[in-house]
């Protein structure tokens, strides 16, 4: 299955790469890890052909842009693509005009909009010039460069055209690092409908791998707020180490990818201790979302 398919995308016609892009599409929603590698591995030959290896080091890049190996090798998070093309495939039909913003080297969430959404014309955007020019390979590999325009562009500060449906992975745990919240924020200014549309942020006071996680704030994407605050109960006394996690929904409240720990999205983050003097207190945090927690520490406090 995995060769068959992943020959089609290589050697023949633009409609029998399109039809081989679906079924991978089809089969990348059902977490099938055949359809993860194939389209992982073309993307490490489209990086060769398209001479766009790294010469710089991740760290030498701003926290945020992703060199094109980077970027294919999120391909290997089933939870995460399969999430969100389950996540694409329920938007309402009509989809005309889209944005994914942050395409990376594979454009994969460009190309599944284009396969899920029949109608619709979508930009695919970035700021990195070899992931780009990746991207362009993919989109043309997939026989669907007619509907998909991969142009560079910052989605934080370019003007974009208003679309039905724009769509981002630019998250990283608990909103830290990575300017995703900021990115929502502004395409929901140019965008019918964004995906994610929001953000359960849950909280534990234990480092027990079987703690319970407390539900304690909903982030709107769309709400251009700069910390991420919540509050839960103390489930015990004394110095207690407070984490949280993020879990991302779409505008209907569906699941995107919500599992805690199934993929660097939803990866617990460690915000600190705070001392608890009775179960039950009142445990509060905030921090600033897109930065390093290092930065500017989050604000712990027990009441
Ligand atoms: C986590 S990667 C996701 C790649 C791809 N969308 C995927 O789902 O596999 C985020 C991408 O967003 C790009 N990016 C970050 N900030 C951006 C901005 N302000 N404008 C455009 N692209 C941006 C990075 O260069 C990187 O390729």
């Amino acid at each position: 299955m995995f060769s068959a398919l992943y020959n089609n995308l290589l050697v023949s016609s633009e409609s029998e790469r399109q039809a081989a892009t679906a079924q991978i599409i089809t089969l990348l929603g059902e977490g099938n890890p055949d359809a993860f590698a194939a389209m992982l591995g073309l993307c490490n030959k489209v990086i060769q052909t398209q001479n766009a290896l790294d010469r710089t080091a991740d760290d030498a890049l701003p926290r945020e842009v992703f060199t094109a190996t980077s970027s294919a090798n999120l391909l290997r998070s089933r939870a995460r693509v399969g999430g969100y093309v389950r996540a694409l495939s329920r938007v309402p039909a009509g989809i005309e005009t889209a944005i994914d913003a942050g395409c990376g080297s594979t454009a994969i969430l460009a190309i599944a909009t284009a396969v899920l959404h029949p109608d619709a014309r979508i930009r695919a955007a970035d700021i990195h010039e070899p992931s780009l020019r990746c991207a362009r390979k993919m989109v043309e590999l997939c026989g669907l460069e007619d509907r998909i325009e991969v142009i560079k562009s910052n989605v934080l500060t370019d003007r974009q055209p208003f679309v039905d449906l724009a769509v981002t992975e630019t998250f990283a745990s608990g909103l830290t690092v990575e300017r995703g919240q900021d990115i929502t924020a502004r395409l929901s200014t140019i965008a019918n409908e964004i995906l994610p549309a929001a953000v359960i942020l849950s909280a534990t006071d234990s480092d027990d791998p079987d703690r319970m996680w407390q539900p304690c704030t909903t982030i709107d994407l769309s709400d251009p707020g700069k910390y991420a605050e919540g509050s839960f109960r103390a489930s015990g006394t004394g110095v207690l180490p407070i984490s949280v996690y993020a879990g991302f929904y779409d505008a209907r409240g569906d699941s995107v990818i919500t599992r805690c720990g199934s993929n660097n999205l939803t990866m617990p983050v460690k915000l600190g201790e705070v001392k608890a003097i009775r179960q039950g207190a009142e445990i509060s945090f905030s921090y600033r979302m897109g930065t390093e927690l290092h930065q500017e520490p989050p604000q712990l406090s027990a009441t």
